[in-house]
C-alpha cells in the first residue's frame, strides 16, 4: 500500500506573499518568510545590494563580518561600498576558501576564531556573500558563534538565490556525507540581486535554472509555462524573463518555508528530483556533476516514475522532459548504473523507517509524495533516465 500525501497549491497560507511590483519590466519584489518564530524580508531586485543592504543591518551591530570567497569579492565586493564605508574599522572581511571540500567544521572554527580576535561579540552581525557553499558556512558560523548572532544572506549564484540562501538551513559536510552537521538558523534578511549573476559561468546558470524549473513543476504552472516558452531569453539573462523566473522561484521557496520551516511534509515537495539526484551526486563523488545537474537527472527519473505509476499523464511527462532538455545537456553519465544508484538510494539519509520517499508530479504545479514504491519501478525509471 502506498503512503501518500497530496499537496496542492491551495493548501497553504498565502500570507507570506506581500508585495510584488513590476515597473517597466524591472522586477522589484519583496517577499517575507514568516514562521511562528521569525519574519524576515527576501528581496529580489537589480541593484539591491548597492541600494538596500546597508539599511537592513541592525543599527546596534558593533561589528560586521562579511564572509565571502576571494574570487566573488574581487568581482562584486565593490557593490558593498556603502556598507564598507558605513562600518569602517568595525568591519572585517573574512575570506573563506570555497569549494565543497572546505565546507567543514574546521573552517567554521577558523572563522569563529577570527571573529573573536576582531572583537566579535553577541552584538555582531554576519553577511554571507557568495554561492551556496558560502551562505551555508556563513549561516552556520552565525548560528553557533556566541550561541547565535544575526546573519544577512546575499547569495551570488543562481542556485543560492533560489534555494540555499532562503529557508535557514545551514551546515557543513562530514567525511561520511554532505550537510550532516548543521542547524536551522533563519537569516534576518536575504538580498537577491540578479545583477551579480552576469559573471556566473553558463554551466552554473543552467544548474540553477533546473532548480527554478523544479519550482515550476511542483507549484507554479505560470513559471513552468514561461520557462517552457522562453528558454533562450532566460538563458541569456534577459531581465524581463530571467528576473521574473527568479522572483517566482523565490516566492515559492518563501511560501513553502513559511508554512513548514523544519521540513515536515510540505517542505519535502522541494525534494522533487532530489531523491535520485542525491544518489547520483554521491555515486559520481560530487565531482562529475553540479548539484542542479544531478537534480535535472533526478527530475527526469521521477517524471518517468510518475508516468509509470499513473500519477502523471504521459503528455505532461513529455512536457517536463522537454523543458529540462531546453536548458541544456547534463554531462555524460557513462559508467553509472541503475544498480549502483539503487544501492545508494537505500542509504539515503532522507529515508524514513527504511522507506525512500519520492515527490511525484500529478500535473504541472502539483505533486504527491510516495514511499513504498516497488524497486522494479524505481530501477526502470532510472534506466529510462540513463
Ligand atoms: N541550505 C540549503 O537549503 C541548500 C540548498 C541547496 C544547496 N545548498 C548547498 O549549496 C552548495 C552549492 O551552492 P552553489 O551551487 O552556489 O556552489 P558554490 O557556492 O560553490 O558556487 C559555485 C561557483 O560559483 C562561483 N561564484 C559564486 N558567485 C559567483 C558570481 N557572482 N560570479 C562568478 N562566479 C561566482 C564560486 O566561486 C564557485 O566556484 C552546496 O554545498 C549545497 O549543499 C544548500
Ligand atoms: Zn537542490
Amino acid at each position: 500500500m502506498f503512503f501518500s500525501v497530496i499537496l496542492r497549491r491551495e493548501s497553504i497560507r498565502l500570507d507570506s506573499i506581500l508585495i510584488a511590483e513590476c515597473h517597466n519590466e524591472k522586477v522589484s519584489t519583496h517577499y517575507f518568510v514568516e514562521t511562528s518564530q521569525v519574519r524576515y524580508p527576501v528581496m529580489v531586485e537589480r541593484g539591491a545590494i548597492e541600494q538596500k543592504l546597508t539599511e537592513l543591518i541592525p543599527a546596534k551591530a558593533h561589528r560586521l563580518f562579511i564572509i565571502t570567497e576571494e574570487s566573488v569579492w574581487k568581482l562584486h565586493g565593490h557593490r558593498l561600498a556603502a556598507v564598507t564605508n558605513a562600518f569602517g574599522d568595525r568591519l572585517r572581511i573574512l575570506h573563506f576558501p570555497g569549494g565543497e571540500s572546505r565546507k567543514r567544521l574546521a573552517e567554521v572554527e577558523a572563522l569563529a576564531d577570527q571573529m573573536l580576535a576582531a572583537g566579535g561579540d553577541r552584538s555582531s552581525v554576519v553577511i554571507g556573500f557568495g554561492g551556496g557553499i558560502v551562505t551555508d558556512v556563513a549561516g552556520f558560523a552565525a548560528a553557533v558563534f556566541m550561541r547565535g548572532i544575526p546573519v544577512i544572506q546575499v547569495p551570488t549564484t543562481l542556485l543560492a538565490q533560489v534555494d540555499a540562501a532562503v529557508g535557514g538551513k545551514t551546515g557543513v559536510n562530514l567525511v561520511g556525507g554532505k550537510n550532516l552537521v548543521g542547524s536551522f538558523h533563519q537569516p534576518i534578511a536575504v538580498v537577491i540581486d540578479p545583477e551579480v549573476l552576469g559573471t556566473l559561468a553558463m554551466r552554473e546558470v543552467r544548474a540553477g535554472l533546473y532548480e527554478v524549473l523544479k519550482h515550476g513543476v511542483i507549484r507554479s504552472p505560470e513559471l513552468f509555462a514561461m520557462m517552457e516558452e522562453h528558454p533562450l531569453k532566460i538563458l541569456a539573462q534577459e531581465a524581463a524573463y530571467f528576473d521574473k523566473a527568479i522572483a517566482e522561484s523565490v516566492r515559492i521557496k518563501c511560501e513553502v518555508v513559511s508554512a513548514d520551516e523544519k521540513e515536515g511534509d510540505l517542505r519535502r515537495i522541494l525534494n522533487f528530483g532530489h531523491t535520485i539526484g542525491h544518489a547520483l551526486e554521491a555515486e559520481t563523488r560530487y565531482s562529475l556533476l553540479l548539484h542542479g545537474e544531478a537534480v535535472a537527472f533526478g527530475m527526469r527519473a521521477a517524471t518517468h516514475l510518475a508516468v509509470r505509476l499513473s500519477t502523471l499523464a504521459p503528455e505532461t511527462g513529455t512536457r517536463i522532459n522537454e523543458a529540462i532538455e531546453a536548458y541544456g545537456e547534463i554531462p555524460s553519465l557513462a559508467g553509472v548504473t541503475a544498480e549502483a544508484l539503487m544501492a545508494r538510494l537505500i542509504s539515503d539519509k532522507k529515508t524514513v523507517g527504511g522507506h525512500v520517499h519520492f515527490v511525484l508530479p500529478t500535473e504541472i504545479g502539483a505533486t504527491v509524495i510516495r514511499s513504498n514504491v516497488p524497486d522494479d519501478a524505481i530501477r526502470a525509471s532510472i534506466e529510462a533516465a540513463l
